[in-house]
């Protein structure tokens, strides 16, 4: 598969588990039980974390990065905080809008990491 391919199943991965994650919080800020929001937004999540993962170690073979690079272990660990966030939002919707918050600082950190850490 073309790393192309891989970038393109990277950004889907991330749009997914904002889309999810937004829907979840969206549920739990309306103060709603909605059983069939809460299905959509933990399986969209879900999938959008294990294409992050996938497609992200699959750009690391294609582009031939190391695995001992600091900025790749930044984002090790804003995804494995991203995926324990589930826990936060079902466990404690009443930290809805904090979470809110913080995802959108996770991801900036990601993002910072590939295109401004790597290069310093
Ligand atoms: C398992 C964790 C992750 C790994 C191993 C990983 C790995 C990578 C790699 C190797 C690249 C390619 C860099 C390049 O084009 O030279 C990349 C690009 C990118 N990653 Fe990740 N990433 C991970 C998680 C994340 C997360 C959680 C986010 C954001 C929430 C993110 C956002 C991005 C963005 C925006 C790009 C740039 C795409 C581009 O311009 O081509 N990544 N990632």
């Amino acid at each position: 598969m073309s790393h192309q391919i891989y970038q393109i199943l990277h950004i889907l991965g991330i749009l997914m588990v904002f889309l999810g994650y937004g829907a979840l919080l969206g549920r739990a800020l309306a103060g709603s039980d909605c059983p069939r929001l809460k299905k959509m937004g933990s399986i969209t999540s879900g999938i959008g974390l294990l294409l992050i993962l996938v497609a992200g170690f699959g750009l690391i073979a294609k582009l031939g990065y190391s695995y001992g690079e600091t900025w790749i272990w930044i984002k090790l660990a804003v995804w494995v905080a991203l995926g324990g966030m589930i826990a936060a939002i079902n466990r404690k919707p009443c930290c809805a809008s904090k979470i809110w918050w913080i995802l959108l600082a996770l991801g900036t950190i990601a993002i910072a990491a590939v295109y401004w850490f790597r290069f310093l």
